[in-house]
């Protein structure tokens, strides 16, 4: 008896083993899931009055160059927390190259910026505060500033317990902040969480295409809609790049200050991506698949902001993506083999356009904080 009930067991543990592979075929991807809340790590708890004081800096122009440029400014709450132009705008004098990418929800990637350049919003935050075509601050003039603001003083000791702000403590509570940017509760996560009613019939298709047909799913996956991986669709070069001077002079200083061989100095004119983190000619043309969470409100898409309406963004899908200049033969071609012409109809493409929507719910809105005055110190 004790020998049969082990070796049902054991042909049921097979079965189970046969059983979960056999899904995982099917299934190869994570699914699209209800987003739960960040994750926030050890060394940077929240606390109410980081937040607080977060939110004041994220505001603050003072953290930056000539104390015109702040956070908000390219990540404006009424422009899906981005800004709504192909690029960016830029430092005062500079346009940025790249489009500027919403902070909602920015707090569950594990790789932030188009390229995924930097590990965490900790260290985010400083690269965009002295990026020279975005805040272009230097750190001791940002922190002395800090300390002539007596409110600054009183809310930097309350956080961090120093005497005086130190600026990788301002960074800590912008980080905090942007951790309280959440949109979690869109219609998609309402249906996933078993409200059937949350989809439209339109928007159900779609979902059916997005996991199908579409095949969007391959590297949209997951709670953020992302595998967090690299890849080129061949999204065309920025139009601005043949047009505006400005955009030209901020291309040709990236390429150099990111450092490529001199034929490729000479010989690129379109953005490498990936390729100026790793210097790996595969890598070139390639971003990271971003979150299509709170889309709806971050127009113009992808990294140069190439497209305005998501009607636009699946018929370059239903095409079988587009070209550029690592897909033409000119440079090794990196375009994603997982792109081919999809065969969507006008109704198809509709339904696909109506569940993008449904990634976004409502918009979030935040009372801009009052930025405190300077003042100076009073001599002993
Ligand atoms: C001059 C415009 C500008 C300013 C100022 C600016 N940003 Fe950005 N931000 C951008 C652009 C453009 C990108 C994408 C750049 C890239 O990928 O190379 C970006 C990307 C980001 C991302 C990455 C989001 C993602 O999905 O990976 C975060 C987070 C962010 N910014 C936060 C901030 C914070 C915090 C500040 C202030 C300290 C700030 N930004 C200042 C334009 C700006
Ligand atoms: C091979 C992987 C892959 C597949 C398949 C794929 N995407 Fe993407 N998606 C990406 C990447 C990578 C980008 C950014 C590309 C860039 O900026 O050059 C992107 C960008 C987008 C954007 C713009 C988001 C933004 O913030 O700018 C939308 C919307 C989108 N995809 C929807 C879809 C839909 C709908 C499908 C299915 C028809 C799909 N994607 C299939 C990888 C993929």
């Amino acid at each position: 008896m004790k020998t049969m009930k082990s070796k049902f067991l054991l042909m049921a543990g097979v079965a189970a083993i046969a059983t979960s592979a056999a899904m995982a075929n099917a299934q190869s991807y994570p699914p699209l899931a209800p987003l739960g809340d960040p994750p926030i790590p050890l060394d940077n708890q929240q606390s109410d009055a980081k937040v607080e004081l977060g939110k004041i800096l994220f505001w603050d122009p003072r953290l930056g160059g000539d104390a015109s440029t702040a956070c908000v400014t390219c990540h404006e709450p009424d422009q899906g927390w981005g800004f709504g132009d192909s690029l960016s705008r830029g430092y005062p004098g500079t346009v940025h190259w790249r489009n500027s990418q919403s902070v909602i929800n920015s707090a569950y990637l594990g790789q932030l910026f188009w390229a995924g350049s930097a590990a965490s919003l900790e260290k985010q935050a400083p690269s965009a505060a002295k990026g020279a075509v975005a805040g272009n601050g230097e750190n001791d003039v940002m922190e002395t500033r800090l300390a002539f603001i007596p409110e600054y003083v009183t809310r930097f000791n309350d956080v961090f317990g120093t005497e005086w702000p130190l600026i990788g403590d301002a960074w800590h509570a912008i980080a905090a902040f942007e951790r309280t940017l959440i949109v979690n509760d869109t219609p998609i996560d309402l249906y996933l969480a078993g409200d059937e009613s949350a989809l439209s019939e339109e928007q159900i298709a779609g979902m059916a295409l997005f996991n199908g047909k579409a095949g969007c799913i391959q590297c949209h996956n997951g709670a953020q809609a992302t595998d967090e991986n690299y890849y080129n669709l061949g999204v065309p070069p920025a139009e601005r790049w043949e047009t505006d001077g400005l955009a030209q002079v901020t291309f040709r200083y990236e390429i150099f200050a990111k450092g490529v061989t001199q034929e490729m100095y000479r010989k690129l004119k379109d953005d490498p991506g990936l390729y100026f983190r790793s210097k790996e000619k595969d890598h070139l043309g390639k971003f990271r698949t971003p979150p299509l969470r709170y889309t709806a409100y971050t127009a113009p898409y992808m990294h140069n902001g190439s497209f305005w309406d998501f009607e636009e963004v699946v018929e370059f899908y239903n095409a079988g993506g587009g070209e550029n200049d690592f897909t033409d033969g000119t440079m090794s071609s990196t375009k994603s083999p997982l792109l081919k012409p999809l065969g969507l109809n006008e109704e198809e493409v509709e339904q696909l356009v109506a569940f993008l929507e449904a990634f976004s719910g409502d918009e979030l809105e935040v009372e801009p904080p009052v930025l405190p005055p300077y003042e100076a110190l009073a001599s002993e």
